[in-house]
């Protein structure tokens, strides 16, 4: 009986440990949530850089929206903007793309120059191909170290939890092109 529930046990961490995939129908979900306990939860550590351009014929990152009194804010309150940069495994332009950032920010603090970010990694290739990680924080980003809260995914990333460690790695101080590093740190199952 105990041999029977053990060999159960690993068939079914070993399946939901494959689940990487969006489901495609509802029962999938439920299974996996019905499988969830007797599921490990694992720590998954990624890092990428995420590459903002802001000039030139595609920029990937552009404002929005801003208030009358944006413009003459020191720390740029009120501007808004949207983003879907280029992720990469290096901090060179040539690297392989591996994911994008996509969501938005917003110049959030009226002491410090700070913006408040939502957005997802999503993955567009290789092991976590279709999945993504959601963050949502407070990204001092003159600050050398930054951390941003992961609150969630989908797909391999399904009710993961962690935080990533951003710096700013390289800034072109004509454009304001950059790569930012994120060592990404995860519990997920
Ligand atoms: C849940 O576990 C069962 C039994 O091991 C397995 O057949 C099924 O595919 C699993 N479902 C998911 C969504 O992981
Ligand atoms: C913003 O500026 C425009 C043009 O000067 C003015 O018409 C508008 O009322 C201002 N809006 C606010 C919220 O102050
Ligand atoms: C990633 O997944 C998408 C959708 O399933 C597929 O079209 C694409 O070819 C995959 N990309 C890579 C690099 O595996
Ligand atoms: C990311 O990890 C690498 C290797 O451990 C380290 O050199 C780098 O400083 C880290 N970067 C951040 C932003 O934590
Ligand atoms: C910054 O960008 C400008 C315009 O694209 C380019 O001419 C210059 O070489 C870049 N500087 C650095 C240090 O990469």
């Amino acid at each position: 009986m105990l041999k029977q529930y053990l060999v159960l046990t690993l068939l079914s961490i070993a399946t939901l440990a494959h689940g990487n995939d969006i489901a495609k129908e509802p029962d999938t979900l439920t299974n996996w949530f019905q499988n969830l306990s007797v599921a490990k939860e694992k720590v998954t550590q990624l890092q990428l850089y995420v590459q903002d351009i802001l000039t030139g014929p595609t920029p990937t990152t552009i404002p929005v929206a801003n208030a009358n009194s944006t413009f003459t804010s020191p720390t740029l309150f009120g501007l808004v903007a949207v983003l879907d940069d280029p992720v990469r495994i290096a901090p060179s332009p040539d690297s392989e793309i591996v994911a994008r950032a996509r969501g938005f920010f917003a110049y959030s603090s009226l002491e410090e120059i700070s913006i408040h970010m939502t957005f997802n990694l999503v993955f567009t290739s290789g092991e976590y191909n279709g999945s993504a990680l959601s963050l949502v924080g407070h990204n001092p980003y003159l600050h050398e170290f930054r951390e941003l809260p992961v609150v969630g995914g989908s797909g391999a990333f399904r009710l993961a939890r962690g935080v990533a460690l951003v710096r700013t790695v390289l800034l072109n101080a004509t454009t304001g092109d950059a790569f930012f590093q994120y060592n990404v740190t995860v519990l997920h199952y």
